[in-house]
């Protein structure tokens, strides 16, 4: 007898449990989650290569920030997707992994998609492509002189007597020497930001490249280290790098051309 009335007070308890969970619940649902509007201006560069005669212009575009993710990339997305489809602008990954992002944002080369949109000021936000670089459309800058130089530097191992029967071995310390090089995704930010670029890109190699360059003349395992330096010995590839720090300043993985180039400066001289 005794446990019946236990049995009955626990599922009178228990149903009082799911009562008041179910009336929680409803009151949850009742409460409005629309958040307020706000409001948020982009201007952006346009170029259309199909109207060559038509000069660029800034386009205004506003959205509500509740409505949309927190980085630029989001809001370029949600401004091609809802509003505007003939925005043009590469992206990839976005995640900060394979640079096709790179843009000009408030002044500032980055990555769109790990630049974080200001919610806490009305003033517009103006984003326009890569400086110095001819424009293929929009946002998109042209890469082809960009990759060129990249490649001529020839970046990757170059030994002559591979081991025969196993991988490459090297030291960790050796490692290490490649540590805040390698990790370049070659968005072009910094070498985009380097006045010395600006002015002389048919020749000085700029900041990622230059960078790229070192990467491999302090690998352990490459033999090419001579003739890498060799190439550099000339007043245009190198040499045109005035220390300006833009480079390390902009890039947007933390990383600091500016130092690998000074490097590469200091091993030139001790030859
Ligand atoms: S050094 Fe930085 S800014 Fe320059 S290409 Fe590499 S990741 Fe981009
Ligand atoms: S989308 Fe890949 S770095 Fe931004």
């Amino acid at each position: 007898m005794q446990s019946l009335v236990a049995l009955s007070a626990s599922s009178s308890f228990r149903s009082a449990g799911i009562r008041s969970f179910a009336s929680s619940a409803a009151r949850a649902q009742a409460v409005p989650t629309e958040k307020p509007v706000l409001s948020k201006e982009f201007k952006i560069y346009r170029w259309n290569p199909d109207e060559p005669a038509t000069k660029p212009t800034l386009q205004s575009y506003t959205i509500d920030l509740n409505q949309c993710g927190p980085m630029i990339l989001d809001a370029l997305i949600k401004i091609k997707n809802e509003i505007d489809p003939t925005l043009t602008f590469r992206r990839s990954c976005r995640e900060g992994i394979c640079g096709s992002c790179a843009m000009n944002i408030n002044g500032q080369n980055t990555l769109a998609c790990l630049c974080r949109i200001d919610r806490e000021t009305p003033k517009d936000t103006k984003i326009y492509p890569l400086p110095s670089l001819y424009v293929v459309k929009d946002l998109v800058p042209d890469l082809t002189l960009f990759y060129k130089q990249y490649k001529s530097i020839e970046p990757y191992l170059k030994n002559d007597n591979p081991p025969a029967d196993r991988e490459f071995l090297q030291s960790p310390e050796d490692r290490r020497k490649l540590d805040g090089m390698y990790e370049c995704i070659l968005c072009a930010c910094c070498s985009s930001s380097c006045p010395s670029y600006w002015w002389n890109q048919d020749e000085y190699l700029g900041p990622a490249t230059l960078m790229a360059a070192y990467r491999w003349m302090a690998d352990s395992r490459d033999t090419y280290t001579a003739q890498r330096r060799e190439k550099m010995q000339n007043t245009m590839s190198m040499y045109r790098c005035h220390t300006i720090f833009n480079c390390s300043r902009t890039c947007p993985k933390g990383l600091n051309p500016a130092q690998a180039i000074a490097k590469m400066k200091l091993e030139l001289a001790s030859e």
